[in-house]
């Protein structure tokens, strides 16, 4: 079987890969020469943990392939993706302007049946939208041909990408025919032989599911942050409210860590998104809203620890931070509350020494000399007023708590990600703070 999936950014990229491995002629295509150039000889543009060893090994046996030419990737295809950016408008909307000029090119190129998939997190709707712009690139150039559209979001993590693509809790598709159902069918099938389901049902049914996913995902948390803050307030502990609640199997226990609110590519986005499709058919989703704007103000609650304890003038202050990227097991720093701690922090005239075992080269890139950074956990500590973990790295789990104590001024340690026991803190002399739990 022959694919071909346009646009090699995360998705894009981490589908190609995935299919590749399971026998299937795979050709990426993006507009970006460099970044194929790069992707031809094994070069991946983003971190993502086993990619770059599947990508090489599947380039070695010919199965995986990269071009910038759309026309020469779809010629032979059964299938295409579309997996090229969907970024946010200024109000929140996803922009189409690439998934529809991706549309045009295959219209322009396409010379035999082909179902054609948008990837890309897309609002309701665009499937539609990819249909007419193929079909009116055909009209232009006079020819008749049969083609499906269907909508196959993706469920991946950043960060474990590879595993949720290879062993999927489900597959979604919406789809218009049985011809299509037949070749989605065909091409997942590989992935769903441990029993996890391919779900078929109508186009903007799919659509909708993959916002409401990461729509329920995010209420989940800023339920739980709302929660944890409630317990600092009356005096409860948010770990045994959570172990008491994700013992009844409805609510379960995964996904329910407080913290410093949720960031990345995909949450922030999909939710304005969401909020901005219901607006747009007169529809109000104030569940949604709410979890927004619990998100945005649980950003800024590590901050107000910090003032509680040293006051509103930080300046002459140095705090070590302790991750930059969202969250774990990846480099990507878009929405991370990381962003907004510093930015309070250096209005408040204090300096920043930050670590971040993998996205120090992205903070370079978005802070530049904003922030001071170190080569390891402890050099950042050195003559630092106190120390803030924002991102939960397995190796900030368990420090060695003398270095701490011997390296920082103050024994202070604001904890973001709840990581520490309390106790134990409070045993060692620390004054510590984390989110929703007693100290
Ligand atoms: C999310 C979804 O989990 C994926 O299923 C989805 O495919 C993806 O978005 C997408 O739309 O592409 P991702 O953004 O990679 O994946 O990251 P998550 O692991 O979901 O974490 C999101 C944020 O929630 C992080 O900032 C994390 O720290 C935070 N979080 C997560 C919490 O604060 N508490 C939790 O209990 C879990």
């Amino acid at each position: 079987m022959k694919i071909s999936i346009v646009g090699t950014g995360y998705v894009g990229l981490v589908s190609g890969t995935c299919f590749a491995d399971v026998g299937i002629t795979v050709t990426c295509v993006d507009v970006n020469e460099k970044k194929i150039n790069a992707l031809k000889k094994g070069i991946i543009p983003i971190y993502e943990p086993g990619l770059e060893t599947m990508v090489h090994n599947n380039i070695e046996k010919g199965r995986l392939l990269f071009t910038t030419s759309l026309k020469e990737a779809i010629e032979q295809s059964e299938v295409v993706f579309i997996a090229v950016g969907t970024p946010p408008d200024e109000d929140g909307s996803a922009d189409l302007k690439y998934v529809l000029d991706v549309a045009r090119q295959i219209g322009k190129h396409m010379d035999h049946y082909m179902v054609i998939v948008t990837k890309s997190t897309v609002p309701i709707g665009t499937a539609k939208k990819v249909k007419a712009a193929i079909t009116d690139e055909l009209e232009k150039r006079g020819v008749e041909l049969d083609f499906d559209v269907a909508s196959n979001p993706e469920f991946l993590k950043e960060g474990n990408a590879i595993q949720d693509f290879l062993k999927p809790d489900r597959i979604v598709v919406g789809t218009e025919s049985e011809k299509a159902q037949k070749m989605m069918s065909r091409l997942y099938k590989p992935f769903l032989l441990n029993g996890h389901p391919i779900i078929f049902m109508d186009i903007p049914s799919a659509e909708m599911t993959k916002y409401a996913a990461n729509a329920m995902l995010a209420t989940k948390i800023s339920f739980i942050n709302d929660m944890a803050n409630l317990c600092e307030i009356v005096g409860a502990d948010i770990s045994s409210v959570r172990d008491g609640i994700g013992s009844d199997s409805r609510i379960g226990n995964k996904f329910i860590y407080a913290g410093a609110g949720y960031g990345g590519s995909c949450f922030p986005k999909d939710v304005k998104a969401v909020i901005k499709t219901a607006a747009d058919y007169g529809y109000k989703l104030r569940v949604l809203q709410a979890v927004e704007d619990v998100n945005d103000a649980q950003k800024h609650v590590l901050v107000s620890k910090i003032k509680e304890h040293f006051g509103s003038n930080l300046s002459q202050m140095t705090f070590a931070l302790w991750g930059l990227s969202f969250k774990p097991k990846t480099d990507d720093m878009r929405e991370a509350p990381a962003l907004v701690i510093i930015d309070e922090l250096i209005k408040m005239g204090a300096s920043i020494k930050a670590y971040d075992p993998v996205a120090m080269d992205e903070a370079k890139r978005i802070l530049g000399d904003k922030i001071f950074y170190g080569d390891d956990p402890y050099d950042v500590l050195i003559d630092a007023d106190a120390l803030v973990v924002i991102t939960e790295w397995p190796e900030f789990r368990i420090p060695n708590f003398k270095v701490i104590d011997k390296l920082v001024k103050n024994k202070v340690i604001f904890d973001g990600r709840n990581i520490y026991d309390p106790n134990e803190m409070v045993e060692n002399g620390f004054s510590y703070y984390s989110i929703g739990r007693k100290a």
